[in-house]
């Protein structure tokens, strides 16, 4: 049997709509293709089934889904990113929703199957759960499934793999390494939502302090350019050698973790890897500092060796748990080591998530109208292009167009 919806509490609904008609404000994007194609209904009659971080501008394009036709069933794909009061108003707006803020992973992965119970035909996926889900457990689903849709660089990585052992059983869409998404949404929506979060929770300062960086990514630069940008004094942590001198070069010192440890104040890991910073790097660190982790997963920072190195836990601040080490220095973890800008914050700005879910749309509707053969596909060019044209539009901004002159010149090789 299947729910219509697994929530915390439908009297929060009131609230919820206020952040929703908040977001909506400031995506204009996503508004000229609602309009555009909401009388068309390119959508009709399918169901979408999107695992994505439960809030406000999330829910933004969840409706806009709806608005198009689509039948819309969204599990929250972090238990910490969910916001209860925004799934209730998707519930009052007619989405079946599965989630609850704080929910433990054996509700998460319930909620899942929830979701699957609706047997969706497009899938959009944030960490690449749901489809590992899919191939794990339904694969019943597979023969109805038109293909899906990838929000994040952690996903993507996990559906190469799934491409590279011969096991993705239908087509996905990077919508991540789309230039209107990675450009600004990794590199500048981190960029500012890791700070807001961290300023927000702790009501510290960040000029002066030596600032960490584990991964000098899209999100690792964002987030690096944003600290120097307040004062910070940063710190680049790498495995990539191109990646470490072109942080040096954007004037940041480059040390690894053992060295980076015995100094940093604030570390914040974005790699999308695994124990970036472990037991022995905890025992290195200096009273006081902050702990933080923006990659998709909470593994980044390992919280078991925090457990481990330390005689005591205490919550010091919302969102703040502090481990006490036996000779009484205070390691402070933001945000249970989850996704800090969303566990402690509102995630990105609403302009960036425009940008991203406007992606993620017309990606879903491109999935619909074309037949692909199972595998990994970039977003077409024309889309990416789009999604960016109709941003500078919205904008009021114009740029210059090549000259029939141009297009020849730079077509050419012979003068
Ligand atoms: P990216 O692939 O551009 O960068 C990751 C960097 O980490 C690479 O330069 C790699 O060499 C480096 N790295 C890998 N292992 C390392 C280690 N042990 N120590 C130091 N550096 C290491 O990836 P991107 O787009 O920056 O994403 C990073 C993570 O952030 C992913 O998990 C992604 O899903 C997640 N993400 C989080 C967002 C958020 O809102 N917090 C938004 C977008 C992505």
């Amino acid at each position: 049997m299947k729910n219509e919806f697994i929530i915390a509490d439908i009297n929060l609904a009131p609230e919820g709509h206020r952040r929703i008609e908040w977001a909506w404000q400031y995506m204009p994007v996503l508004r000229l293709i609602a309009e555009k194609d909401s009388l068309r209904q390119p959508l009709s009659g399918v169901v979408i089934g999107a695992c994505l971080h439960l809030e406000a501008k999330t829910a933004c394009l969840l409706k806009v889904l709806r608005m198009l036709g689509a039948t819309v069933v969204t599990a929250g794909s972090n238990p910490l990113s969910t916001q209860d009061a925004v799934c209730a108003a998707l519930v009052e707006d007619g989405i079946h929703v599965f989630s609850r803020r704080g929910m433990t992973s054996t509700e998460y992965t319930d909620n899942l199957r929830e979701m699957l119970k609706w047997d969706p035909q497009i899938i959009i996926d944030d960490g690449g759960d749901v489809v590992s889900m899919i191939i794990n457990e339904r694969r019943d689903l597979i023969p109805n499934i038109m293909g899906g849709c990838e929000e994040t660089t952690t996903g993507i990585m996990r559906l190469r793999a799934m491409v590279a052992e011969g096991v993705l059983p239908f087509p996905m869409v990077a919508v991540n390494d789309a230039q209107s998404k990675h450009l600004f949404d990794n590199r500048y929506g981190t960029g500012q939502s890791v700070w807001d979060a961290i300023m927000r929770t702790t009501n510290l300062i960040v000029a002066g302090k030596r600032v960490v960086v584990a991964g000098y990514g899209w999100c690792g630069k964002g987030t690096a350019r944003r600290a120097a940008g307040m004062g910070a004094k940063v710190i680049v942590v790498e495995v990539d050698p191109h990646k470490a001198l072109e942080a040096l070069m954007d004037g940041f010192d480059v040390l690894n973790m053992e060295e980076a440890s015995k100094v940093g104040d604030v570390f914040i890991s974005v790699t999308g890897n695994t124990k970036v910073i472990r037991k022995e790097h905890f025992q290195n660190m200096k009273d006081g500092v902050l702990l933080c982790n923006a990659g998709h997963f909470d593994v980044e920072v390992y919280v078991p060796d925090l457990a481990d190195v330390s005689v005591e836990t205490v919550k010091s601040r919302e969102n703040i748990d502090t481990y006490v080490l036996a000779d009484g220095r205070r390691l402070h973890l933001l945000g249970e080591g989850r996704l800090v800008n969303l566990a402690a914050g509102d995630g990105h700005p609403v302009e960036i998530m425009d940008l991203s879910f406007a992606m993620q749309l017309l990606s879903a509707m491109y999935i619909s109208s074309t037949k692909l053969a199972p595998g990994l596909y970039n977003v077409p060019d024309e889309l990416d292009k789009n999604i960016a044209e109709l941003k500078l539009e919205s904008l009021g901004l114009k740029i210059e167009k090549l000259t029939p002159e141009q297009i020849r010149y730079m077509a050419s090789w012979r003068d």
